[in-house]
């Protein structure tokens, strides 16, 4: 569906087109003066230049166009203003056509710009058997969004994990257990019959085991060298060593579907880098064969800098001197995998932005090597990190890293601690249920009404405000038209599905609003930026509590006046439901 800006443009065009003009001058825009009219073209300022006329004449040409009667019935006003601009306003009638038409789409006008069109997403990394913290929120909720944002824009999109299996983490685990139970038969050279299908920990055993083994290898050095002795050798293919690995991955991630499940956030693939490390020895030797690895000072390297540095990129180190393969290698080798497997158009990573350089350096060595195609693209999202309210970055009261759990369970109280305090007499266990649902987006709302690049202060207190710009301010706004729509009765609410021309200024901002969703949508889309979605339902909700409180919807007597009020607010309610669907949230019955 065409939105309304490039309706208008066209139109414009033409007109400047008839008036024996270039037509490239007739563009529409939104107007920057919203007290003065609701689209402006700027187009007669710089055709005046190119045909030495007077702006104004010009503009004054081309408004006397739109206002003939070839355009009737789009145009309320056209008016020339000084020194050359055109303002503009829709005619009632036209902007409701245009609604009910929008209402009458699946995607409510948005064009399927990523038709036919493959996208990996990378995101949430979490590390196996270590607990998620607060650093991981970030890339779970923004990329879950974005996931969601290409999906709606007609890419086909799958979402993957890419956990951290592969590492040091995994040995320390392994010795800490050999520590504890030395006579396991995974420790055992001489075993031969099948290890047991029961893990010999549990989540809750991981994740005392992990920290516990962590520092201990900080302290004792022959248990730190026995912990990389059992790296090498997992990652050498130890039939134990990898039946316990096993275990540790089966364990770890049951237990992560679970929480990432309570975050709303959901994964296509549960891919790891332990799952690209055959790909590795053929990858190094093309690479090397081809030239584009060399030893440099013992460690396998790839040049990545280019001519037009202003700074300079140090080459992309793939293989260490004792020939073990480093996070730079492992992404490569994910890379071509998904080339192989997904041929991907792009491939889309949220990650912490101080992971910059290593995506730089990963992005130019898979270019220059030919594991991706030169249109394949690469991007990355960086995000910046989420600080209390100290400006540093979110810890416990008592100065550790906060868990995720902790977090969240925080957010809630504070909410329901809210709804108890403004309305005492509500139900315990309803608010119980909703200020979980109100908690979450609270916490996502605040990540990512923020450009993703940003650092933010995270602010409790502020995020879980019933009022401003925040999550629980979008869905009491959900909640409000909800209830006007079911005392109106949701049965005869289904017969109003004719949005009527408006009659008050404050209606027609609304509606005007309505018709910019596909514009909001595609905009965070292109630009990698759930924000912009966040900005239009704040001023979307605005709009609509404003058109609210100076409107008897339910007291209307004129009931064809009034099943066009209800169609408008199913509109803005399906607009805002679309859009927090998007986001990754989604709005309680009541509140
Ligand atoms: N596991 C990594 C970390 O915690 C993040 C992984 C990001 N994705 C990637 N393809 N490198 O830092």
């Amino acid at each position: 569906m065409r939105a309304i800006i490039d309706i208008l443009s066209d139109i414009l065009g033409e007109a400047f087109k008839s008036a024996g003009y270039d037509e490239n001058y007739g563009k529409a825009s939104v107007s920057n003066r919203p007290d003065l009219c609701e689209y402006q073209c700027n187009g007669a300022l710089s055709a005046a230049k190119q045909y030495h006329k007077a702006p104004i004449a010009i503009a004054n040409e081309i408004s006397e166009l739109l206002l003939s009667g070839k355009y009737s019935g789009i145009f309320q006003k056209a008016q020339p203003a000084a020194p050359g601009f055109i303002n503009i306003d829709l005619s009632p009638a036209f902007l409701a056509e245009h609604l009910n038409a929008q209402s009458r789409d699946d995607k409510l006008g948005t064009d399927e710009i990523g038709k036919g069109k493959k996208i990996i997403v990378d995101y949430g990394g979490p590390n196996v058997a270590k607990p998620l913290h607060v650093g991981h929120l970030r890339a779970a909720i923004i990329g879950e969004s974005i996931k969601r944002i290409y999906r709606f824009c007609g890419y086909e999109v799958i979402g993957d994990v890419h956990l951290g299996d592969w590492g040091l983490q995994m040995g320390l685990i392994i010795e800490e257990t050999r520590l504890r139970h030395p006579d396991l038969c995974y420790f055992d050279p001489d075993f031969t019959g099948e290890y047991p299908k029961e893990a010999p920990f549990t989540i809750s055993d991981l994740e005392e085991i992990y920290p516990t083994a962590s520092s201990r290898s900080k302290t004792d050095e022959g248990f730190a060298a026995a912990a990389h002795e059992a790296t090498f050798r997992l990652q050498n293919g130890d039939p134990g060593y990898t039946a316990l690995f096993r275990h540790i991955i089966n364990i770890s991630v049951a237990d992560l579907k679970k929480n990432y499940a309570n975050l709303g956030v959901t994964f296509d693939l549960w891919k790891g880098e332990s799952d690209v490390q055959k790909y590795i020895p053929d990858m190094l030797a093309d690479m090397k064969s081809k030239g584009f690895l060399y030893e440099s000072e013992g460690a396998g390297v790839i040049d990545v800098s280019e001519p037009d540095d202003q700074k300079e990129i140090p080459p992309c180190l793939v293989q260490k001197s004792d020939g073990a393969s480093l996070y730079a290698t492992t992404d490569l080798a994910t890379l071509l995998e998904r080339e192989k497997l997904y041929h991907p158009d792009g491939v889309i990573y949220v990650v912490d932005k101080r992971q910059s350089m290593h995506f730089l350096q990963v992005f130019r060595a898979a270019r220059k090597t030919g594991i991706v195609r030169p249109e394949t693209l690469l991007f990355f999202l960086g995000f910046g990190t989420m600080n209390g309210k100290d400006g540093k970055p979110f810890k416990t009261r008592e100065g550790g890293v906060m868990r995720l759990e902790t977090l969240i369970s925080d957010i809630n109280e504070a909410v329901y601690d809210r709804i108890m305090e403004s309305s005492p007499d509500a139900d315990p266990a309803e608010a119980k249920a909703n200020s979980k649902i109100i908690g979450l987006t609270a916490l996502k709302y605040a990540d990512l009404s923020n450009q993703p690049t940003k650092d933010y202060v995270f602010d409790v207190a502020r995020f879980t405000s019933f009022e401003g710009n925040t999550g629980p301010y979008i869905l009491y706004t959900i909640v409000r038209i909800k209830s006007i729509i079911r005392k109106y009765g949701e049965e005869k609410a289904k017969q109003a599905t004719y949005v009527l021309p408006a009659k008050s200024q404050l209606e027609k901002s609304l509606q005007l609003l309505l018709t910019r969703f596909s514009d909001a949508v595609l905009c965070a889309c292109r630009e990698y930026a759930p924000n912009r979605i966040c900005q239009y339902i704040y001023d979307l909700s605005n709009a609509f509590n404003s058109f609210y409180h100076e409107t008897k919807i339910l007291a209307e007597t004129d009931e064809n006046k009034k099943a066009g009020y209800i169609a408008l607010l199913k509109l803005t309610e399906r607009t805002l439901g679309q859009c927090i669907e998007l986001l990754g949230f989604e709005a309680p019955e009541r509140m």
